[in-house]
Formats: C-alpha cells, sequence, structure tokens
C-alpha cells in the first residue's frame, strides 16, 4: 500500500490533465513577461502541484512507476511547451513594442536654435582687415588704456593742446609705486581718443618700413546721441618707407574707398591740421548714394607722418618718409548702409545686427 497522497497524485490522469490545462490557459492569458513569471511558478514552480506530483513518483509501487513516470513526463513535457510559447510571444511583443516606442521620425521638424549674428562693426572690422591683408600691409591693436605719452606727446601733441583737455580725454585717476610708497597719478593714464597712438607703438617695436592697418575702439567724453558716441571705432593705416608721398597716400585711400563703397567712389582731400601729420588733410569721399543726390561727404583725416613722430619713434626722417591716415568705423557703416542713428549700433539688439546677414563671426 502506498502512502496517503496529499495533493495531486503521479497516477492522477484526470487531474494531471487539468494541472496541465490550467497551466495551458494561464501561460496563454499571460499579457506581460512579468505575467508569465507569475504563471510559470505558480503552474511549475516548486509549489505546483505538478511538481508536488513528480515528487511522490518515487514512493509510488515499482508497479506503478511506468505508468506514473510516462504521464509525469508527458505533462511536463506540455508545460514547458506551453511555456515556451507564451515566453516567445510576449518577447516579440516587448520587442515590437520598443521599437514602436523608439522610432525616431527623421522628417520631423526640429526646434531651430538661432545661429546668431556677427555685429556689423565687426564684419567691417573684419572686411577692412582682409582688404589691407591683400594689399600685404599687417593688422596692428594697441591698448585702448593707453599712456598719454602715446596718446599724445608721441604724436607731437604740444603740452597746451585743446584735446588734452577735461572735455574730450576720459583719464583714469592712476596709482603709482614710487620708491614702496603709493602716489595718486592724474595724469599718466588715459583711454585712447584715436588709433594713432598705435603708430608710435609699432614703430617702436617693429621699426621701418612698415604697413599698417589698426583697427579698434577709442573713447572721447560725448554724451551718446543719434550721431555720438563715448565709444566708438576707427581704423588708421599707417605706411613708413624710403620715398613715399602724398601720392601714395592718395592711390591707397581710393582704393580702399572703392573697396568699401564700390568702383565710382573716389576720395578728394582738404588741407587741414593735426599735430601728427605735416601736410594734413581732411579726406573726403564721392558718395553717390547721398541724400539729396550725389556729392561729397567727409570720411577722415590723414596726412605724411610729421618727422617729429618719426623721430619720438626712433626712425631718422631723413631717411623714411611715412603717411597716415584714420577713419571712424561707425560712420563708415551709417555711410554705406543708410543707418541714421547711431544708438543702433550700440544697443546689441541682435535684430539690428541680422539685417546685414548672419555671415562670419567677427574678429
Ligand atoms: N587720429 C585722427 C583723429 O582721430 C585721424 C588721423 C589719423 C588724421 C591719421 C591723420 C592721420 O581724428
Amino acid at each position: 500500500m502506498s502512502e496517503e497522497v496529499i495533493g495531486l497524485s503521479p497516477l492522477d490522469e484526470a487531474g494531471i490533465a487539468a494541472a496541465v490545462a490550467a497551466a495551458q490557459a494561464a501561460f496563454a492569458q499571460a499579457s506581460t513577461l512579468e505575467e508569465l513569471k507569475v504563471a510559470r511558478l505558480a503552474h511549475s514552480g516548486d509549489n505546483a502541484p505538478i511538481t508536488f506530483a513528480n515528487t511522490q513518483i518515487k514512493a509510488l509501487d515499482k508497479a506503478d512507476k511506468p505508468t506514473a513516470g510516462k504521464l509525469m513526463g508527458a505533462a511536463r513535457k506540455a508545460i514547458q511547451t506551453a511555456l515556451g510559447e507564451a515566453s516567445a510571444r510576449l518577447e516579440a511583443e516587448a520587442e515590437a513594442r520598443v521599437l514602436a516606442e523608439e522610432k525616431v521620425d527623421v522628417t520631423a521638424p526640429v526646434r531651430r536654435t538661432p545661429q546668431g549674428a556677427a555685429h556689423p562693426l565687426s564684419v567691417l572690422i573684419s572686411d577692412i582687415s582682409d582688404f589691407f591683408v591683400g594689399m600685404g600691409w599687417e593688422i596692428a591693436e594697441g591698448p585702448e588704456i593707453e599712456h598719454e605719452w602715446f596718446n599724445f606727446d608721441a604724436l607731437n601733441f604740444g603740452s597746451d593742446h585743446p584735446a588734452r583737455q577735461m572735455q574730450d580725454t576720459f583719464y583714469i585717476c592712476g596709482v603709482e609705486q614710487v620708491g614702496g610708497a603709493d602716489f595718486e597719478s592724474l595724469t599718466s593714464l588715459i583711454m585712447r581718443t584715436h588709433t594713432s597712438p598705435v603708430q608710435s607703438h609699432e614703430m617702436l617695436r617693429r621699426g621701418a618700413p612698415l604697413y599698417i592697418a589698426c583697427p579698434g575702439k577709442t573713447f572721447r567724453t560725448d554724451a551718446l546721441d543719434a550721431t555720438h558716441t563715448p565709444v566708438f571705432h576707427q581704423v588708421e593705416g599707417l605706411a613708413v618707407d624710403k620715398g613715399l608721398t602724398m601720392a601714395h597716400l592718395k592711390g591707397t585711400l581710393d582704393h580702399f574707398a572703392k573697396a568699401m563703397f564700390g568702383p565710382q567712389a573716389r576720395t578728394r582731400l582738404r588741407p587741414s591740421f593735426f599735430p601728427f601729420t605735416e601736410p594734413s588733410a581732411e579726406m573726403d569721399l564721392w558718395f553717390p548714394q547721398k541724400k539729396g543726390g550725389p556729392g561729397w561727404i567727409e570720411w577722415g583725416g590723414c596726412g605724411m607722418v610729421n618727422p617729429n613722430v618719426l623721430i619720438n619713434a626712433g626712425i631718422d626722417p631723413q631717411e623714411y618718409t611715412g603717411f597716415a591716415f584714420g577713419m571712424g568705423l561707425e560712420r563708415t557703416l551709417m555711410l554705406r548702409h543708410g543707418i541714421a542713428d547711431m544708438r543702433d549700433m550700440v544697443e546689441g539688439d541682435e535684430r539690428f545686427s541680422l539685417q546685414f546677414g548672419t555671415r562670419g563671426r567677427g574678429i
């Protein structure tokens, strides 16, 4: 006599068939891999009726064991098959879902990040630099906080020249160290009022011959309005070589004018005065697009480098001559593009810059 069996007997054909059917139904109903795992544990795990029945085979009479073994083998195989089918189905579904969810629509519109625009003054500076480099000149930059000597004395300004007065020049109250003690110096450092001091820096640094263009910021104590700004830009040109004359200056200016304003542009010189040039001239530009009809318009200053400026920079005026010119870049831009109000150029509104295109990033 076999022991009394609690639970499914390995000889209970109907019970085993019911357990198999229950497992097949549960696996078929599972709609996720997690649900299938729960069903697997319930129907073929350690505590499942079929597992229990399997452990009971060894307790059967020897004569019953083959029958029970066959029954149980078939039952476990059926359960494994159903489990395999269900997990294949659910894995395929999960993969299809991942593919669907992670699909990238390459034709969908993207959020465009605006590129921004180089400031028109930066674009102009890089155009001007390209022009001079194209002629074989070099680009030079000097300090914006300048020693008064470079801004004025080196350039042959007399010590009583009116441009040194407070109404034009931003003076920097400097502190100088002398013999370990601090002394307030009200006179030595200024914000440069023009780009001409770069002339002296470069002549001292590189000597002659020298061909340089110097774009940069300049400062004067003007209030901001439609035609003035306390911070503005100039480009300085300086050529020092043997035998340079006013004819070279005029030719250079006409060539520059055409590059900036088109083939019709040309320049005209009117006698003037600058301490650092002799002779000196105001330079006018022939401006075909001038309001009210073509005409001359003032563009900058120029002249032959004053021999005193050469001497101050260690260059022998008997051997070398030079010419120099300087013009305002805001003014150049206003003329070239018909900009009416200088304040548009200092406010940094991208919508203003965008009208000039997004070309380049400036320098
Ligand atoms: N530095 C002068 C100015 O700011 C311009 C200039 C430059 C004139 C070079 C002559 C020669 O007005």
